[in-house]
C-alpha cells in the first residue's frame, strides 16, 4: 500500500494493495459521504452502512495513504492526556464519559476483528509506563491515581519486560496491538460487502452547502448527500480547528534483534520529553521490535534524518540490534486542550461533521469518532457529543502562541538570499538536497532529485501562506503552521491545503547538472 512519504513503513511492506470489490457508482445521492479512507473514515462508514445508511467513502489517494499507514498502532487505555489532566480541564462527569468511550472503542475494535474474521495479528497485551527519577515518579503517581479513579485496569509492579533502568513502574491491563493496514483492508472489505461504495483516487474538491443537502464535487464527478464527514485527519480549508490543533511529527523504527528472547511481549513507554515507546509485532512468523519517539512540531527540525539516528542510538543502549528493517515517520495533530474534536464542524451547517485532534491515540479515537458520528447521524444525539464537541472553548496557557511560533520557524531555516546573478548556485545543491531560498522578491522551495533535476516551487503553503519546511527523511515540503504537506512537485499530500503549490519555472533557468 502507498503512503504520504518516501520512507516505507513496516505496515506498507507487509500488506497487499487493497483491491476494491468493483462497486459501481450507479447512484449520485447518498445518505452520507465521507472524505477520507483511513481508519476513521472506514470504521465510520462500516458502522453507518450497517445501521442502514447508504454511504460513499471518497479517498483522495488509496486507503491507508495517510497517517493510518504510518501509525505504530497502539490500542490502549493509557492516553496521552492523563485522566487527572482531563478531570482538571473537563470535570469528573466528562472524564467518566471519555473513559467509557475508550473502553467502548477497544471493544468495538476487538469485536470488528472477531466479527469479520480480520487477519491482522490482533493480540491482547499489557502496557508498562516507567519513571527514571523522583520527578517522573511523581508524574507517574498522578497517572496511576487518575487511571485508577476512572476504573482503568492499572497497578504498580516491580518489573518491566525490558532491560531499562527504572525508578517506578505501572502496568495497564486490557491493551492490544495489531497490524493497522491489514485491519484497514478488513474494514474496507466489510464496508463494501455491506453495500458501501469506496472510491479511491477520488479527491473531494468542493462541498456546497444547499438547503437540506450537500453538493459534492470530486475527482470522479458530482454527488449529493444529506450528511457529510471530513475524516481527513484535519479538515481542509480554513477553520477554527486549525488554530486549536498543532501538527507534530513522530518517528518509528522496525528492528530485528539478535536474540529472539529479547522481544518484549508488551507495550512499554518511558516518561522522557519527547518520550520513547516500544512494542513487538509478529508478522507472518517474523518478530519485529517497533521503537518510536523523537517527536517534534512539524517543520521545526532541520534534519529529520537525524531523528532516526537519535532514536536508533537510544535503542542501541538497551537492545542488541541485528538490523533496522524499516524507518518511517508520521504526522499527528495535538489538540489544544488534550481531547479530540469530534462532531459538528464549526462554522458550517449542522449535518457536516469532523473528527480530528487525536494526538498520539489515533487508533482508539478513530473508533470513538466512528461510534459518536454514527449515533449523531442515526439518532441526532450521542452520549459522547458534549465532551468532544469541536465548538467547545478551553483555552490552555501557551498554546495561543503556537501559530505565531510555527509561522516564524521557516524564516529561521531560510539558508541564503540569492541575488539574480547567483541563481545558478542552486546547481550546487547535492542530489537529494533541498532549500528554501530568497530570490528577488520571492521565496522559493527548491529540491534537486537523485538524478540532478531541480524542482522549484513558490515556498508559500497554499493554505494560508506560511513558508514550508523541507522534510529530508520523507522528501516532502511540510507546513509548520497547520500541517499541510506537499510532494516536491507541489502535489497536496495532507490537508488542510486543497491547492497544489505553485510551480516556478526555474529548472530551465538553472539547468540540470
Ligand atoms: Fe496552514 Fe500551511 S497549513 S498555512
Amino acid at each position: 500500500m502507498k503512503r504520504d512519504g518516501a520512507c516505507k513503513s513496516l505496515w506498507q511492506s507487509t500488506a497487499d494493495d487493497y483491491v476494491s470489490g468493483e462497486n459501481k457508482v450507479d447512484q449520485q445521492t447518498f445518505d452520507v459521504i465521507i472524505a477520507g479512507g483511513g481508519i476513521t473514515g472506514l470504521t465510520t462508514g462500516l458502522l453507518l452502512q450497517k445501521a442502514g445508511k447508504s454511504v460513499l467513502i471518497a479517498e483522495a489517494k488509496s486507503i491507508g495513504f495517510g497517517t493510518t499507514g504510518g501509525t505504530t498502532a497502539h490500542l490502549n487505555t493509557m492516553m496521552d492526556t492523563p485522566y487527572a489532566t482531563m478531570e482538571k480541564n473537563f470535570g469528573e462527569n466528562n472524564t467518566q464519559t471519555v473513559a467509557k468511550s475508550i473502553q467502548a472503542a477497544l471493544r468495538l475494535i476487538r469485536e470488528t476483528v472477531e466479527g469479520y474474521n480480520i487477519d491482522c495479528s490482533y493480540q491482547q497485551s499489557m502496557a508498562y509506563l516507567y519513571s527514571k527519577d523522583e520527578k517522573q515518579s511523581k508524574e507517574l503517581e498522578t497517572v496511576y491515581s487518575g487511571s485508577e479513579k476512572y476504573k482503568v485496569d492499572v497497578a504498580y509492579v516491580n518489573d518491566i519486560p525490558a532491560p531499562f533502568p527504572y525508578n517506578k513502574v505501572i502496568r495497564f491491563g486490557g491493551q492490544a496491538r495489531f497490524h493497522p493496514l491489514r485491519y484497514l483492508a478488513g474494514l474496507a472489505k466489510a464496508f463494501e460487502e455491506a453495500g458501501g461504495v469506496l472510491l479511491e483516487d477520488c479527491r473531494v474538491t468542493a462541498v456546497d452547502e444547499l438547503e437540506n443537502e450537500y453538493d459534492i464535487t470530486s475527482g470522479m464527478g458530482r454527488f449529493k448527500c444529506t450528511h457529510f464527514i471530513y475524516a481527513t485527519h484535519i479538515p481542509p480549508g480554513v477553520n477554527l480547528l486549525h488554530f486549536r490543533c498543532a501538527p507534530y511529527r513522530s518517528y518509528a523504527l522496525a528492528i530485528k534483534l539478535k536474540n529472539e528472547n529479547d522481544y518484549p511481549d508488551a507495550m512499554i513507554y518511558d516518561m522522557d520529553d519527547p518520550y520513547h515507546y516500544y512494542r513487538t509485532q509478529e508478522i507472518d512468523g517474523q518478530k519485529y521490535l517497533i521503537a518510536g519517539g523523537e517527536d517534534h512540531k512539524t517543520g521545526h527540525e532541520e534534519n529529520t534524518q537525524a531523528c532516526f539516528r537519535k532514536l536508533e542510538a537510544y535503542v542501541r543502549n538497551y537492545y542488541d540490534i541485528d538490523k533496522v528493517t524499516h524507518r518511517w515517520s508520521s504526522q499527528y495533530f495535538e489538540p489544544v486542550d488534550g481531547l479530540p474534536y469530534i462532531g459538528h464542524l464549526p462554522g458550517h451547517t449542522g449535518n457536516m461533521y469532523v473528527a480530528t485532534g487525536f494526538g498520539g491515540n489515533g487508533m482508539i479515537y478513530s473508533a470513538v469518532a466512528a461510534m459518536e458520528l454514527t449515533q449523531l447521524i442515526t439518532t441526532g444525539k450521542s452520549e459522547f457529543e458534549e465532551v468532544f464537541n469541536p465548538n467547545r472553548i478551553k483555552p490552555v496557557a501557551g498554546f495561543a502562541n503556537f501559530v505565531k511560533e510555527a509561522a516564524d520557524v521557516t524564516g529561521k531555516l531560510i539558508k541564503k538570499v540569492l541575488p539574480a546573478e547567483k541563481l545558478t548556485e542552486l546547481t550546487d545543491l547535492a542530489p537529494g538536497e533541498a532549500r528554501v531560498v530568497k530570490y528577488e522578491d520571492q521565496r522559493l522551495a527548491i529540491y534537486k532529485d537523485e538524478k540532478g533535476r531541480v524542482y522549484a516551487l513558490n515556498s508559500a503553503c497554499t493554505h494560508i501562506k506560511c513558508d514550508v519546511s523541507w522534510n529530508n527523511a520523507e522528501k516532502t515540503w511540510d507546513c509548520p503552521c497547520h500541517g499541510s504537506r506537499f510532494s516536491y512537485t507541489g502535489e497536496v499530500l495532507t490537508a488542510p491545503a486543497r491547492k497544489e503549490m505553485q510551480v516556478v519555472g526555474i529548472a530551465e533557468t538553472v539547468g540540470q547538472k
